[in-house]
């Protein structure tokens, strides 16, 4: 751990090196081991792309991490009856399908995700792994336009993405570290498609960067000391790293676009607060 932190201390994007082919063999050759050692392991992507995903920011054995957060959020998600076993689910920012495996999965008894699960990212690569692991029936992964300088640099920054769903046809809209890397037009655009596609009483649920309740490694790995427009960003040259905003700004931008409720839920040293709107 002390290792992945001295690294990540230095490069401000550890996302944008796991494009790099030789990077990416190594980081994929600590799977060698463990995944002969346990066959779950082989059902999840390869490790350089849950480091481009975050995955706690661990660089090696990273597995169990990956796993389980995921879980935690439908735990959480389901008990506070934000989806059904066979709801309509956008998962913006999708990257390799961290959240859909636990729904891809899950079975207790003769109990399964038996709904729809939309996952929507701008990482071609990583959308292809997911299109080929998991079922047709229940799962289908769309890219979107938009472009950024941590990910994907080919879509176009600042572009208009509608989400290819009609109006008021799904139960949640939520996104893991997705804000946190998205500013201000790409960040407003989700809010406004999130509230289309939503039925009335429907929640969007995004975790985030907040001012308000900044992360842990706030004052060391992380200052957003920059400001572009209302988004504050730890670095000028890859301004999509890390970014941040202050949670009156989030909640008059999703007012404007039609929510009638928004709260942000923190926990004790959270890293990332979910900011949570309802239809
Ligand atoms: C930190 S990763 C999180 C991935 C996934 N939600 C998870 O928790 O495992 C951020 C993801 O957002 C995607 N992304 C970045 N900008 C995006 C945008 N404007 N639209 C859609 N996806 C975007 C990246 O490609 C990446 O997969």
């Amino acid at each position: 751990m002390k290792l992945d932190r001295a690294i990540r201390r230095v490069i401000p994007s550890a996302a944008r090196l796991t494009y790099n082919p030789l990077f990416k063999m190594l980081l994929n050759s600590f799977d060698l081991l463990p995944n002969r050692m346990f066959q779950e392991f082989s059902r999840i992507p390869p490790n350089h792309m849950r480091i481009r995903v975050g995955v706690g920011n661990r660089l090696f054995a990273n597995q169990i991490f990956y796993l389980n957060e995921a879980r935690d959020f439908w735990t959480h998600a389901f008990h506070a009856g934000l989806f059904r076993l066979d709801s309509t689910i956008v998962d913006i920012g999708c990257g390799c399908g961290r959240f859909a495996h636990p729904l891809r999965d899950y079975q207790f008894k003769y109990e399964t995700f038996s709904g729809k699960y939309i996952g929507i990212d701008i990482d071609e690569e990583m959308l292809n792994w997911c299109r080929a692991n998991f079922d047709r029936t229940r799962f289908e992964f769309h890219r979107s336009e938009h472009g950024s300088k941590a990910y994907n640099t080919k879509g176009r920054a600042g572009a208009y993405y509608e989400l290819p769903l009609e109006d008021t046809s799904v139960d949640l809209v939520f996104s893991s570290s997705l804000f946190t890397h998205l500013l201000e037009k790409e960040m407003m655009n989700y809010c406004r498609e999130s509230y289309r596609v939503l039925k009335p009483g429907c929640s969007m649920a995004m975790f985030c960067f907040s001012m308000d309740h900044p992360p842990p490694t706030f004052g060391d790995r992380h200052t957003f000391r920059f400001k572009m427009g209302n988004a504050r960003v730890e670095s000028l040259a890859v301004p999509e790293a890390a970014v941040a905003y202050e949670e009156e700004f989030l909640f008059q931008t999703a007012r404007e676009s039609g929510f009638q409720t928004a709260e942000m839920l923190v926990g004790p040293q959270d890293w990332q607060p979910v900011l949570l709107c309802k239809k």
